[in-house]
């Protein structure tokens, strides 16, 4: 039996704005095994975002189950989800969310500040995260002076060096040209290859399909295929 990293049950949530509900998520039943590399589609406001939330424990559902690699999530405290993102769950961004005064070598090192690891290897450990993304050249710049193929790699080193079991990537390639978009996901396939990291994907581009080991289709709250 494969082992199961992220099951969903009866998921809903709404949204209220201005006296309008919003079903943003609509009866989710879904379950992701350990090793895939799952990508998310949907028309723009279908949800996906959402679903990206609920299941990283970033958002709270109104009703149903989450459970991820283990550990129930829906009711959890805040504490106890910061704590499970912390230890298990690397995030990347459209836009890539960099801290602008930290250089790159810096942004990545700032995960693991503060902890109990000796300044020496926080350092090591980012730079070997910076080295396995191809953007170690760049580890003394600040993320003005980098492109955004380059910010998003240094992004992901971010992303991977607590060494996460699951990667969310909320369209992690939708500011990023062909080159450097390929360049990103062919990075992300590889991380999921090498180091069974679970990972899921958010993408409006087709071309982005075959990289995946499944496609999940969202519309209008529901899941459509998966
Ligand atoms: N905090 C919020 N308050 C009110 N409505 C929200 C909130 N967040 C999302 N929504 C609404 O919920 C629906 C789903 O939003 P979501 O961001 O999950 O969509 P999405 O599929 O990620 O869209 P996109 O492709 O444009 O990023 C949309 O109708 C959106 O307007
Ligand atoms: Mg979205």
């Amino acid at each position: 039996m494969p082992e199961v990293m992220i099951k969903l049950e009866n998921v809903q949530k709404e949204f209220r704005l201005r006296g309008n509900i919003i079903r943003a998520l609509v009866d989710i039943n879904l379950k992701i095994n350990a090793g895939e590399f799952v990508v998310l589609m949907g028309p723009t406001g279908c949800g996906k975002t959402t679903l990206l939330n609920v299941m990283s424990g970033l958002d709270l559902p109104d009703d149903g189950t989450v459970i991820l690699d283990g550990d129930r999530i829906d009711r959890a405290s805040e504490e106890r989800l910061s704590d499970i993102r912390r230890r298990k769950i690397g995030f990347v961004f459209q836009d890539f969310n960099l801290v602008e005064n930290l250089t790159a070598i810096e942004n990545v090192e700032a995960v693991l500040w503060p902890g109990p690891l000796r300044t020496k290897e926080i350092n090591n450990r980012a730079m070997s995260a910076l080295a396995k993304v191809d953007a170690h050249e760049r580890m003394n710049n600040h993320p003005k002076e980098l492109s955004g193929g380059e910010k998003q790699r240094v992004a992901i080193a971010r992303a991977i060096i607590h060494k996460p079991r699951i990667i969310f990537a909320d369209e992690p390639t939708g500011n990023l040209h062909h080159a450097a978009a390929t360049q990103v996901m062919e990075l992300l396939k590889s991380l999921n290859k090498e180091m069974g990291t679970t990972t899921i994907i958010v993408t409006h581009d087709k071309n982005l399909v075959k990289y995946g080991t499944r496609l999940v289709e969202m519309e209008h709250g529901r899941i459509i295929k998966s």
